[in-house]
């Protein structure tokens, strides 16, 4: 019997077992159930989150998912499933290897979890987003990549280190794709409602942007063996949370477009309201010449890897 509400996550290495470790310590639901090929991994890590819910008096239970059969029901499924980037590689190296284990999960979703909203994960991120939208056949409001968050967060870290103060208080803005040719945008940033540009100069703003843009890799380049999940999973918890609360809060999240910003048939990311529907409303705002430029760069790349899939037949083979 089902109780409350139920989360699903594929994958529990570090950014699964993360954003379930979350969840289960905010008491954001009844039930997380966790999917890994490693399946003892997954039962001692569900055990252990179990009990870390009891010290905190949280009524979040965590249990394993024997098979894909068993994430049956769920109302959010997180998909973190995929190989991890490893030093040197690019996210778009990942491209074919991850799109092969999403489209075999997406398809059990789609199958056991009907109803679910899937929010992708796995790199290249945008591209999987897409291969999941193609696969699980859901409506685009029920399939939703997390990166934006995960990007302005890094960003309003940078800003905060650059400036020395503003902690808590910063909103830093990042549309486009999760690539290195992601856009932040310094117009649309503020410490405390102050713009960006009253607060710091264009060097250093620039600097800012650059480092945003590899933030990944800046991690990588320290963790050597994997990327990183603290943050992902965090970002990825927030977009779980806004859905099972209902929120309508607005955060950048990836998303099929379909005419808005005027592109058609492609995953980006821009500001999106969620809810118990999931991305029920894509915010438009306005983007000036420079802007439009950069989101237009970081459309291309995605395109490519679209296009990539479409050359090896990817979304032909049923
Ligand atoms: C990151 C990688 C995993 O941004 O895409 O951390």
């Amino acid at each position: 019997m089902k109780q409350g509400k139920r989360v699903g996550i594929v994958g529990a290495g570090n950014v699964g077992a993360t954003v379930a470790y979350s969840l289960a310590m905010l008491g954001s639901c009844h039930e997380i159930i966790l999917r890994d090929n490693k399946i003892d991994v997954a039962r001692g890590k569900a055990l252990d989150m179990s009990q870390a819910a009891s010290a905190v008096r949280s009524h979040t239970v965590v249990r394993v998912a024997e098979s894909m059969e068993d994430l049956v029901n769920c109302d959010v499924v997180v998909v973190t499933a995929g190989s991890p980037r490893l030093p040197g590689m690019s996210r778009d190296d990942l491209l074919m290897i991850n799109a092969n284990i999403t489209k075999e999960v997406i398809q059990g979703i789609a199958k056991y979890s009907p109803d679910a909203i899937i929010i992708m994960v796995s790199n290249p991120l945008d591209a999987m987003t897409y291969v999941a939208l193609k696969e699980s056949g859901f409506d685009r409001s029920r399939v939703i990549g997390m990166a934006g968050i995960l990007d302005s967060s890094r960003m309003a870290a940078f800003i905060q280190e650059k400036l020395g103060y503003g902690g808590g208080q910063i909103r830093a803005s990042v549309m486009g794709g999760h690539g290195d040719d992601m856009v932040p945008l310094p117009r649309y940033s503020t410490v405390a409602g102050v713009p960006l540009t009253d607060v710091l100069s264009d060097t250093e703003i620039a600097e800012i942007v650059t480092r945003t843009r590899h933030g990944g890799a800046e991690i990588v380049g320290y963790l050597k063996t994997g990327s990183a999940y603290y943050a992902p999973a965090k970002s990825t918890a927030i977009m779980v949370e806004a859905i099972l609360k209902d929120t309508k809060q607005i955060h950048p999240c990836a998303v099929y477009l379909d005419g808005e910003y005027g592109y058609k048939d492609i995953v980006s990311g821009v500001p999106v309201m969620l809810g118990a529907n999931g991305a029920e409303k894509i915010i438009e705002m306005t983007l000036n010449d420079s802007e439009k430029a950069m989101f237009k760069n970081s459309c291309a790349s995605v395109q490519d890897l679209i296009n990539t899939l479409k050359k090896n037949n990817f979304f032909e083979e049923k």
